[in-house]
């Protein structure tokens, strides 16, 4: 199943939860939060905080992108709070496999990411651990970047490795997602689509949505 997930970084927070009500309304399939910690990434964002608000608002799936060093000493603390998935970079611990055990283990969905310049091999060996990878498409950080090309050939070495091996593992992609390149990843074989500005820029988050899970 083709899956939405809005990311709230281009939210408007004036008015969090009139956002929230409505991207569920418009169809949105996982809500996507960007965790940044100003140290793995150039960039500070949501803590627990916030999130805590944001659980209250709604029942919609959402969707932690850690990007922080040190995930495993914060993925309790996430999941405690009601977080559903929980993505890991590769980039960001040495003990990949403990931290995505962890989320499994405290009841969540482990998601594994690997940064642009990342090779995708280095997702194998945790591909029967996880339930999602999520492959960057532009360099983490910020929102209203330009999708980066070459990764389109990640995402067709990735599904590939995942339909040989017979896994139910999803396939998001994250950065410069539009309606007019959505059409491509679906192809490559995506199957969730996080979109930040695209949504947020549109004047109807619902046809948005619909027009990324069906593009022309
Ligand atoms: C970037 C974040 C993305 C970002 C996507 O570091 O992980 O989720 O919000 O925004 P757009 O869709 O505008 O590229
Ligand atoms: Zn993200």
């Amino acid at each position: 199943m083709i899956k939405v997930a809005p990311s709230l970084l281009s939210a408007d927070f004036n008015d969090l939860a009139g956002t929230v009500k409505a991207l569920e309304n418009a169809g949105a399939d996982y809500l996507h939060v960007d965790v940044m910690d100003g140290r793995f990434v150039p960039n500070i964002t949501f803590g627990p905080v916030v999130f805590k608000y944001i659980r209250k608002m709604t029942t919609c799936l959402l969707d932690v992108h850690l990007m922080i060093l040190e995930p495993e000493k914060y993925i309790p603390d996430w999941i405690e709070i009601g977080a559903n998935i929980v993505s890991v970079h590769v980039e960001s611990t040495v003990h990949l496999d403990r931290a995505l055990s962890l989320v499994r283990h405290l009841g969540a969905k482990p998601s594994v990411v690997v940064n642009p310049a990342t090779p995708i091999e280095a997702v194998f060996p945790v591909l029967s651990i996880v339930d999602q990878v999520l492959v960057m498409s532009v360099n983490p950080g910020f929102g209203g970047q330009r999708f980066i090309p070459y990764t389109l050939d990640k995402i067709r070495s990735l599904r590939q490795e995942i339909d040989r091996r017979q896994l139910e593992v999803d396939i998001q992609i994250d950065g410069g997602v539009t309606e007019m390149n959505a059409k491509s990843l679906l192809e490559a074989g995506v199957n969730v689509l996080v979109a930040g500005s695209a949504i947020f820029q549109s004047h109807n988050m619902a046809a948005t949505i619909k027009a990324l899970k069906s593009p022309l």
